[in-house]
């Protein structure tokens, strides 16, 4: 198959993403797929119009991208890296490789990727591509609209607050401890946890400089997992414990900061809940393909809360999702190949 593996981008989780997309890249190169790996802002530069003959070029399109370093990156230069001014968000011959592809593998995160626009744009220009629609894609970006969802469809998910920017919290809604988060964020990047009132407008003003809506939900103490979904049903149930602190970019980033346990020690009850919480979200939302469901459980009565739906997760060998299938005696390989047949089903 002629598959286009697109990652980097534009947003705080851009570095994930060249890490998702090069391991995405080198499973289907293994498996014998005529694959090119592309950095959807910076594209592929070349004097001469594209053809098809760069999916058999014996070239490493993976031997540039470096491990993810324990802060998000800045991506004030990245402008200047592109020659044609970085208008589109579409780099360099980005649309036409996609366009010759038989389907193109999503190895985007957070913004510009994982939001629903890129696959609003590939819906509109007849390109198949990996994981669920746009609007999903949407839904599950913004954690307020998601938070409302869930609500109405009966998941627990944490009480809280959603201000825009510049608004004043109503000190009688906001629970301490809480956690501060942008709402349309990701990989943790503008999430913070406030244990005293007169540290939350710190927080808030610095979730605002990530976006313009920020939660403020309850702090839920005790133990995290994740739960990934494919084709409408749950994989096992992980359990996610940092050494130090909560989930933040740098535990989820840097091998060896938090210690990930799969199937996730819990009741047979409690791992059933989660995982009909899972796949309860994932239908919520209208999702199709696969998705990732991150949850807490309050250890004082073992409730659970799903916090939210990631649309694109993590996809490298050792990322949680493709941890979760491993469990069931699926390689990363098989798995990058599985979510290719259900998407293209679904496509
Ligand atoms: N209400 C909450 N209670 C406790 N921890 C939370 C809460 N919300 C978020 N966290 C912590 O912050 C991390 C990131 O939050 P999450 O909502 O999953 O956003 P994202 O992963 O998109 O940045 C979680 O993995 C968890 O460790
Ligand atoms: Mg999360």
């Amino acid at each position: 198959m002629k598959i286009v593996v697109l990652a980097g981008g534009t947003s705080t989780e851009r570095d994930v993403s060249l890490s998702s997309g090069s391991k995405i890249y080198r499973a289907l190169k293994t498996k014998g797929h005529q694959v090119i790996l592309l950095d959807v802002y910076l594209g592929y530069e070349s004097p001469e119009p594209v053809t098809e003959k760069l999916f058999d070029l014996d070239v490493d399109w993976a031997k540039d991208i470096q491990a993810v370093s324990a802060e998000h990156p800045d991506l004030s230069h990245l402008k200047e890296l592109r020659h044609d001014g970085g208008k589109s968000m579409f780099g360099p011959n980005v649309l036409a490789l996609c366009d010759m592809a038989d389907i193109v593998f999503l190895g985007l995160h957070g913004a510009n990727g994982e939001d629903g626009r890129i696959q609003a744009a590939f819906d509109l220009m007849g390109i198949p591509y990996t994981g669920t629609g746009y609007l999903s894609s949407a839904l599950a970006m913004d954690k307020h609209l998601s938070k409302q969802f869930f609500r109405n469809a009966g998941i627990p998910t944490p009480a809280g607050i959603t201000l825009k920017c510049g608004e004043k919290a109503d000190p009688a809604f906001i629970p301490y401890p809480c956690m501060v988060k942008t709402a349309c964020g990701g990989s943790s990047v503008g999430t913070y946890r406030v244990d005293r009132p007169e540290d939350l407008q710190k927080a808030l003003d610095d979730a605002y400089t990530f976006g313009d809506d920020v939660i403020v939900e309850q702090f839920i103490s005790g133990r995290e997992f994740s739960v990934g979904v494919i084709d409408g049903k749950a994989l096992p149930v992980i359990e996610i414990a940092p050494l130090e602190g909560f989930y933040d970019y740098k535990n989820k980033y840097q091998p060896g900061s938090t210690i990930e346990t799969c199937p996730a020690d819990l009741s047979p009850e409690l791992t059933e809940e989660m995982q009909r919480y899972a796949e309860m979200a994932f239908e919520a939302l209208n999702m199709r393909s696969y998705a990732r469901m991150d949850f807490m459980m309050d250890t004082s009565d073992n409730s659970i809360y799903c916090l939210e739906a990631n649309t694109l997760p993590g996809m490298t060998p050792t990322s949680l999702l493709p941890q979760e299938a491993a469990v069931l005696g699926m390689s990363f390989e098989d798995l990058c190949e599985k979510l290719i047949e259900v998407s293209l089903r679904q496509n």
